[in-house]
């Protein structure tokens, strides 16, 4: 493992927090937390590094014989066989046939193999994710001295890495400030460990889980009516004080006047985030924290064929961006990070 390798291991967290100049309301700042400076590209890079060491702790991994093998439909995919890569173990991805091209072939490119679940694969389990999971788990069953899954979904590693990262960070960056945290919800990580951390500090921190519509098309995140409830999030579903829930086209609106007022290119899921909080700051006082989870680079395609940007504002994004993303520049250039 060469000192590169390390560097970009040691870099996860520690993310930008910024004020947004967008109308914040009455009393109060709004400021979004900058997940994709993580080193590769999202917040999920915190919850596989985690699970990783948690599971090497534990002696479930064995260098050069365990696969990992994760459902994911992007960010989990991306962040788990770069962290691997680094640290010599295999990984296959479960993923669903909706899911980006452009985040399947970041996978591949950094070395992690690609399973992908046809939607109608195990139609008992549900829909999107739940199916991949569903997969994962039987192959899992029937192989369990080669393959490992780590379950996200499941798995405390991935509440400890905001209670432990996440949560402070913010708590420190806002000089202890924060009075609302809003999110999206995947596996529910995020939301508990960073509502646990902040609590503790301060109890009348109010805490907002974003869930977009049904039949959204926004990655990563999860409709609790459509989706199964995460046994993460059931654990501590206590922690959330309130549910928002957002349309898809309010999410893209969001993501548009935040590339035009703020210069952020900001992934699908960082526009309901936002559309949220702008209704949360209007309403109350105090500080509050947006949590963007990924950046617009991987969902190029998403927005070219939603319309939601024209080709030539494509074009233009990346440059002018203020707050580009760390390593989740081009693909190609994310792509020369594989061993
Ligand atoms: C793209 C994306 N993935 C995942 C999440 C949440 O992750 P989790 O609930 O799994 O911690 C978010 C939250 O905003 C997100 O935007």
């Amino acid at each position: 493992m060469g000192e590169i390798d390390l560097k970009s291991l040691s870099r996860i967290g520690k993310t930008p927090l910024i004020p947004l100049g967008l109308n914040a309301g009455p009393q109060g700042r709004v400021f979004a937390k900058l997940e994709w400076y993580n080193p590769f590209g999202s917040l999920k890079d915190r919850a596989a590094y985690w699970m990783i060491r948690a599971a090497e702790k534990d002696g479930r991994l064995k260098k050069g014989q365990t696969i990992l093998i994760e459902p994911s439909s992007g960010n989990t995919g991306i962040a788990l066989v770069g962290i691997s890569n680094r640290l010599g173990y295999s990984v296959e991805i479960v993923i669903p046939e909706k899911a980006s091209g452009e985040t399947k072939t970041l996978i591949e490119s950094l070395g992690g193999k690609l399973m992908e679940t046809e939607d109608d694969l195990c139609p008992r389990v549900g829909k999107g994710t739940d199916q991949s999971i569903a997969l994962a788990q039987a192959i899992v069953r029937r192989r369990p001295e080669k393959y490992v899954m780590l379950n996200q979904y499941e798995n405390e590693a991935n509440f400890r890495a905001h209670y432990e990262s996440t949560g402070p960070e913010i708590w420190e960056q806002t000089g202890g400030r924060v009075k609302h945290f809003v999110t999206g919800i995947g596996t529910g990580g995020t939301i508990t460990g960073v509502a646990q951390f902040l609590k503790e500090k301060d109890p009348g921190v109010r805490i907002y889980g974003v869930q977009p519509q049904p039949g959204h098309r926004i990655q990563g995140l999860r409709n609790l009516t459509e989706s199964a409830m995460p046994k993460l999030l059931e654990r501590r579903r206590d922690l959330v004080d309130e549910w928002i829930e957002v349309r898809d086209k309010n999410a893209f609106a969001a993501v548009k006047l935040l590339a035009k007022e703020e210069s952020l290119f900001v992934g699908p899921s960082s526009g309901a985030v936002m559309h949220a909080t702008l209704g949360v700051a209007s309403k109350n006082t105090g500080d509050v924290v947006a949590m963007f989870a990924d950046d617009g680079t991987p969902r190029r395609s998403l927005y070219a064929e939603l319309g939601v940007f024209s080709p030539e504002e494509l074009e233009a994004l990346p440059r002018k961006a203020k707050h580009l993303p760390g390593l989740a520049l081009p693909l190609e250039v994310l792509s020369q990070a594989r061993l």
